[in-house]
């Protein structure tokens, strides 16, 4: 199908109340100087997804997944919003009915001000106990290497979906609802190929949302949008909001 390129159509459309949903990924937070996975850079280029980020690499060497994310966690704690989580932000602002779902756990959109937000793939920020599956808010960044649970002192894992997992029931309830009643979608930094998060997009489409994709290049999503913008996020959704803020 081809697509639009015109932003100011897209103001248009949000000139009227729509129900807004807006998916992100990695490459929101590239701009803010976190690693995207794929792409040149990305983590995955320089580890396996397997090593890493599997219920099973943990079983085997969970001193290594944790030496992972404890320098993931201390590069995030470095970072700050910038302008396209700002620019979000904004928008949840002008609309009545807004829900932002991000593959994201780097916690920097709630850290920018959005409200409304469905963190599917859980927070790098939290803990959770392998044992009693407590789960706590942890943003220390002098944890042992291998951190225990302050109740039961069972292992401490961080409580992000890793691959093979599923997601949290009452999350993917709610994102896939709000994927489905979307009259827009934004689809803003991803690779659009990990799933379900892939999917909530073609769900969108496919009940009838108008769909816009933000990204530096093509993805397999690009064919089914009805817009598509190229360049950075921190650079077109500013662009974007200025197109409507420009309208009122
Ligand atoms: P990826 O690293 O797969 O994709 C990042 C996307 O952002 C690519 O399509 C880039 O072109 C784009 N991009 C990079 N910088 C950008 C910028 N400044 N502005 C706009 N676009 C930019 O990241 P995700 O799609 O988020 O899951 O990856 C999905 C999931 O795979 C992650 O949540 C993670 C990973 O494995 C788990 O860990 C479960």
């Amino acid at each position: 199908m081809p697509h639009s390129s015109d932003l100011q159509a897209l103001a248009g459309l949000l000139q009227i109340p729509q129900r807004v949903v807006v998916l992100t990924g990695a490459g929101v937070s590239h701009e803010s100087g976190i690693p995207t996975f794929r792409g040149s850079g990305g983590l995955w280029r320089h580890y396996r997804p397997e090593d890493l980020a599997t219920p099973q690499a943990f079983a085997r060497e969970p001193e290594l997944v944790w030496e992972w994310y404890h320098w993931r966690r201390t590069l995030i704690a470095q970072a700050r919003p910038n302008p396209a989580h700002h620019a979000l932000v904004a928008l949840e602002a002008r609309s009545p009915d807004f829900t932002l779902l991000t593959q994201n756990v780097d916690g920097l959109h709630a850290l920018a001000g959005s409200r409304r937000l469905i963190e599917i793939h859980g927070s790098i920020w939290e803990v959770r106990c392998t044992v009693c599956q407590a789960v706590t808010v942890e943003r220390r960044l002098d944890l042992p290497p291998l951190p225990r649970c302050p109740s039961c002192g069972g292992l401490l894992r961080p409580n992000v979906v890793w691959f093979g997992e599923a997601l949290d029931a009452e999350r993917l309830v709610a994102a896939s609802e709000a994927a489905q009643h979307a009259q827009v979608m934004l689809v803003v930094g991803t690779s659009a190929v990990v799933q379900p998060a892939a999917s909530f997009a073609l769900w969108a489409k496919r009940a009838g949302a108008c769909l816009a994709e933000f990204n530096l290049e093509p993805t397999p999503l690009t064919r089914h949008c009805d817009f598509a913008f190229h360049g950075q996020a921190g650079e077109l959704l500013p662009a974007f909001l200025a197109s409507l803020a420009s309208r009122l």
